[in-house]
């Protein structure tokens, strides 16, 4: 049938028609086209350029040529072993495509037109994106300290009668940490019919101490871990959320029960296995942000602490001086991000690296001052 004059082609939802063209992040490919040429350094993606376990690798190798079939949709082998590590039973972890998309997921079960969901403005933006695409209302409190505020988000979610809080601990992309115990304390005033969305993406590279105590059986609480920071699979897509029971088996509800690559689930369970991979990693982690740190104060500027394997810099200026230094660096081929929201915006955010990627910001860093300068 042909589409005459008058018809509409495909009929959105009402919401899908509302929501903005916008994506969460520009990728650094999308960049480097932009550019016409690669980046010299890639720190901008809190990505884990130590790479993933030469275990994981060799296992993803071995399971390519078995890539005809698709993965065991119940991520069985992966399950049992991340209970195993954690104590658990596999019936308190579901697999998913990275936190993003286990987040998606999540907010799916949860969130429908007009339902409040609670986060920190500047706070990791996909979950954002996942509300807004439900149609979920969000609220927002501002970090306190450049941390996220867990009193403040749990007093604002009983304010607003919210179904979901979103805490990222780590957070992301100031790299503020609170204890574990911290937490627990706070959820004293999480209000009833409020479920908190842990996020521990940066957890293997936050001190000990840092992972939240919190039972898996403990219903008030969903906690989000990935594979790709510490244990360096960003592109393996493999993510995990640990919960109570009842609620890990309502994702079976919603998910993509095909989402997981094969290669992907071998080699993550592979990486899990190799646990002295990931100590090295921690290792190269620490090295990696004191380096970042010594490049950011001889110039001037402060570096933040940081429990994640990038480094938030106080430019000591406003938003538009670390854009404009942001920009020079990014001119000069290093793909370094900064956050969205005042007065964190401030800062520009460096990935950890290698000693070459590092040598390459530092060298880069002058000329860029420069440029903030003359902005
Ligand atoms: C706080 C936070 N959560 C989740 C993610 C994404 O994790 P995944 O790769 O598992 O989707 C990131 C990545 O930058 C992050 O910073």
């Amino acid at each position: 049938m042909r589409l005459s004059a008058g018809m509409t082609g495909p009929r959105y939802t009402p919401l899908a028609q509302s929501l903005p063209a916008t994506v969460p992040f520009v990728g650094p490919e999308t960049q480097e086209r932009q550019r016409g040429a690669p980046f010299v350094a890639r720190l901008g993606a809190n990505e884990s350029v130590f790479g993933p376990s030469p275990r994981a690798v060799e296992a993803m190798q071995q399971v390519a040529g078995e890539l005809w079939m698709y993965g065991d949709p119940e991520n069985h082998d992966l399950r049992h072993a991340l209970a195993a590590h954690h104590g658990v039973a596999p019936e308190h972890i579901v697999v998913g495509e990275g936190i993003d998309g286990l987040l998606g997921y999540l907010v799916r079960l949860m969130i429908g037109p007009g339902d409040a969901v609670v986060t920190s403005d500047g706070a990791y933006p996909t979950f954002n994106y996942h509300v807004a695409g439900f149609g979920g209302v969000l609220h927002t409190v501002p970090y306190r300290d450049d941390h996220e505020d867990p009193e403040a988000l749990f007093a604002k979610a009983a304010e607003v009668d919210a179904k979901l809080v979103y805490l990222a601990n780590p957070d992301n992309p100031m790299g503020s940490w609170h204890t574990g115990a911290d937490i627990v304390v706070a959820l004293d005033a999480l209000p009833e019919g409020c479920l908190l969305v842990l996020d521990e993406a940066y957890v293997e590279c936050a001190p000990e101490g840092t992972a939240a105590p919190v039972s898996a059986d403990d219903p008030r609480v969903i906690r989000m871990r990935t594979f790709s920071k510490g244990y360096g699979m960003a592109g393996a897509r493999v993510g995990y959320a640990i919960g109570a029971p009842d609620l890990i088996r309502a994702f079976n509800k919603v998910r993509n029960h095909f989402g997981m690559n094969r290669a992907a689930q071998a080699g993550a369970l592979a990486a899990l296995q190799d646990q002295a991979w990931l100590a090295h990693v921690q290792q190269q982690i620490v090295a990696a942000r004191a380096r970042i740190g010594e490049i950011a104060q001889q110039h001037g500027l402060t570096p933040l602490p940081s429990a994640t394997n990038f480094v938030a810099i106080d430019c000591r200026r406003d938003g538009a001086f670390a854009k404009a230094l942001l920009d020079s660096l990014v001119a000069q081929g290093i793909f370094v991000r900064m956050p969205f929201a005042a007065p964190q915006n401030r800062c520009i955010r460096v990935s950890c690296g290698e000693v070459a990627d590092l040598d390459a910001f530092a060298a880069a860093l002058p000329r860029a001052l420069a440029d903030a300068r003359a902005g």
